[in-house]
């Protein structure tokens, strides 16, 4: 794709973190940006920044996908902008921690829900006019996508649906001209952890990690290459890599000590 005409990207999850460095990057690109996610006033504040700094056009359409409906509410107000859109992200998105009995059941349910069904709802809507024009997908998976997760054990089955979702249909569209990127990031630096109540987790209690920056960075390129999956990091490409020649039990059992909770 010619990065130097103008397109448009929808991005959903950008108000913080991941979903806000990687919309930044469309904008820094010249692509016209379609930003979503519950805070209005942060992405008000972050489009007048970026409509200053890259003389780009940016839609702010906050909407809370975790709300049954939202998806398809905010696809049909993207179409009224009267854009179509080249790149859909599905970015945003919640984790949970602690043990699955005592985890509360509706909050669940509303990750279930933003990580999963929105992100479905999204592509399904976009695909025509993605397969029209030619565009990109990327969906925020996260290394979380490789093995099951004890103590964040709904979070971690999301990833892997959105990582498998991802790649059966890039596979379905080879050769349709739209390419699917699943994003994977390990633990990174973000708004992230404080709202998955993770802080005591030992897989980021501290630790020093990688900023969303530098994720997002990483990602937006790999989506322009038209990569399927993407794995920020080394590290974390290893241990993807690694826990498919060891059996599965004893990864689980590795996850739920790397996790674990750790007093102060
Ligand atoms: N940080 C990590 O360690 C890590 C690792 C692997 C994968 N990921 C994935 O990366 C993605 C981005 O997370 P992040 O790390 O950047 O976390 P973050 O800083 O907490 O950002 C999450 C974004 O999603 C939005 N969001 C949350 N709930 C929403 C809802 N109900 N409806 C609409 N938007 C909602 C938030 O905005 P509002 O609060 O304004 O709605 C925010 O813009 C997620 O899919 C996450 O699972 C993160």
């Amino acid at each position: 794709m010619n990065q130097k005409t103008p397109k448009s990207a929808l991005i959903t999850g950008a108000s913080n973190g991941i979903g806000k460095a990687l919309a930044e990057e469309f904008a820094a690109a010249g692509h016209t940006v379609i930003v979503s996610a519950r805070s209005e006033a942060k992405l008000q504040a972050l489009a007048s920044q970026w409509r200053q700094q890259y003389g780009v056009a940016v839609h702010v359409l906050p909407s809370d996908l975790s709300q049954p409906g939202a998806a398809l509410a905010l696809a049909r107000e993207v179409k009224a902008l009267g854009l179509e859109i080249d790149f859909l992200v599905n970015n945003a998105g919640v984790g949970l921690f602690g043990e699955f009995e005592h985890n509360d059941g509706e909050a669940e349910v509303a990750m279930m829900r933003l990580n999963m069904e929105s992100l479905v709802l999204l592509t399904r809507e976009f695909l025509p006019v993605l397969k029209a024009r030619q565009g990109r997908i990327m969906n925020v998976a996260s290394t979380a996508a490789f093995q099951p997760g004890p103590y964040m054990a709904v979070y971690y089955a999301t990833k892997a649906f959105v990582l498998s979702f991802s790649e059966a249909i890039a596979e379905e569209l080879s050769g349709s001209g739209v390419k699917v990127t699943a994003l994977c990031p390990g633990p990174t630096a973000s708004g992230f952890q404080d709202l998955a109540s993770m802080q005591d987790s030992s897989l980021v209690k501290g630790k020093r990690l990688p900023t969303s920056e530098a994720v997002a960075k990483a990602g937006f390129r790999a989506m322009q290459r038209g990569q399927r999956v993407y794995i920020p990091g080394v590290m974390n490409r290893l241990m993807a890599w690694s826990v498919r020649f060891t059996p599965r039990r004893v990864v689980t059992a590795m996850v739920r000590y790397l996790s674990r909770p750790v007093a102060a």
